[in-house]
């Protein structure tokens, strides 16, 4: 298998015609598996659970799904337990952990995405890293293969740098090729490059397969989601508020293009992550979220917030209460209409 793969990867990346067929024929998109969902950020996305000020229980899974959600996205960082030579083995105390999460989402009646995040060195140097990023799923797929359908893979969290338009469209199939041999139907979800933003969205094909959906990342405008945020350099000033007209008709206008991807290509579209950060206004972020959120049910975009217990928080752990207002925007209007 690791031969087929390997040998695949260098005809896709040297080929000077990209080695994609053309996506399958436009149709209207299957709706998505799944449709509001909780990303359990900073918990297995550190390079040490619990790290980052989390460590995902079972008890906050068995509130997403008492609460109306019907998917959890769980982020996890493979490489950090992972041999960074060939054979590139995974941790096996990590499986177990993912097994755990996996098995509690499910019981919980959740559809569970488990996802490659935070592959940096990917994106330096993604034809350096890609036989790892295809070995580790090579690994996970062979794991999950009697998993469920309920388990959906996600290829890999927000490439950018190196890891162009042009790269991750021959990684993308790479990688649904290797998925396939031991997951025949389950589903897969592909981004694009460009952080996983729409713009690169945008710029990809989907792999050629069924079953797989195309996901973007929404957190425009940026100094509004990201005010207040160390991570990010310079830091974008709070105080940020959000709202205009034209602010509300730029969300519109987004997720109308991300549904004319779907419906070009005949896959589902799902808003893989969107939040604001905790330093916004409280008030300002309900409204950003509610209106992001509607605007991708009303285009048959599944959706799935970012996050749960840390700085995008809709709970606060500490304490063990929802943050109303972020849950209100987000699950409320739903459980209403049903
Ligand atoms: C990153 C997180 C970040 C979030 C919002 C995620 O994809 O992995 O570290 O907090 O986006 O920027």
């Amino acid at each position: 298998m690791r031969i087929l793969a390997l040998s695949l990867l260098v005809r896709c990346i040297l080929a000077v015609v990209p080695c994609l067929a053309p996506s399958l024929a436009a149709a209207k998109p299957p709706p998505p598996p799944f449709s509001s969902c909780v990303n359990l950020s900073n918990a297995l996305e550190a390079p040490i659970e619990g790290h980052w000020g989390y460590t995902i229980r079972a008890e906050d899974i068995k509130r997403i799904a008492e609460a109306g959600f019907d998917a959890i996205r769980v982020p996890i960082r493979w490489s950090a337990h992972t041999e960074a030579s060939p054979p590139h083995l995974i941790d096996p105390a990590l499986f177990k952990r993912v097994d755990e999460v996996v098995a509690q989402g499910l019981s919980a009646g959740l559809k569970v995405i488990i996802n490659v995040h935070h592959f940096e060195a990917f994106s330096s140097e993604p034809s350096r890293h890609a036989p790892q990023l295809a070995a580790m799923w090579e690994q996970i797929s062979k794991h999950y293969t009697s998993a469920p359908d309920d388990v959906i893979f996600e290829l890999i969290n927000e490439p950018n740098d190196q890891a162009t338009a042009q790269f991750m469209n021959r990684i993308n199939q790479l990688l649904v090729t290797v998925i396939r041999e031991t997951n025949p139907k389950r589903w897969i979800i592909f981004g694009g490059a460009q952080w996983g933003s729409l713009g690169g969205l945008l710029e990809s094909l989907p792999p050629k397969a069924r079953r797989v959906i195309a996901s973007f990342h929404y957190y425009d405008p940026f100094s509004f989601t990201h005010q207040g945020a160390t991570f990010v350099e310079p830091m974008q000033p709070a105080g940020k508020p959000w709202g205009t007209n034209a602010e509300h008709r730029s969300i519109a206008n987004d997720m109308k293009r991300a549904a004319a991807y779907g419906e070009t290509h005949g896959v589902p579209v799902l808003l893989g992550e969107f939040g604001v950060h905790i330093t916004t206004k409280l008030e300002d972020r309900a409204h950003w979220l509610g209106h992001v959120r509607a605007g991708a049910e009303e285009n048959g975009i599944g959706w799935c917030h970012w996050g749960w217990a840390a700085e995008f928080r809709m709970f606060d752990a500490e304490n063990d209460v929802w943050i109303a207002p972020i849950r209100d925007a987000l699950i409320r209007p739903n459980l209403e209409q049903n």
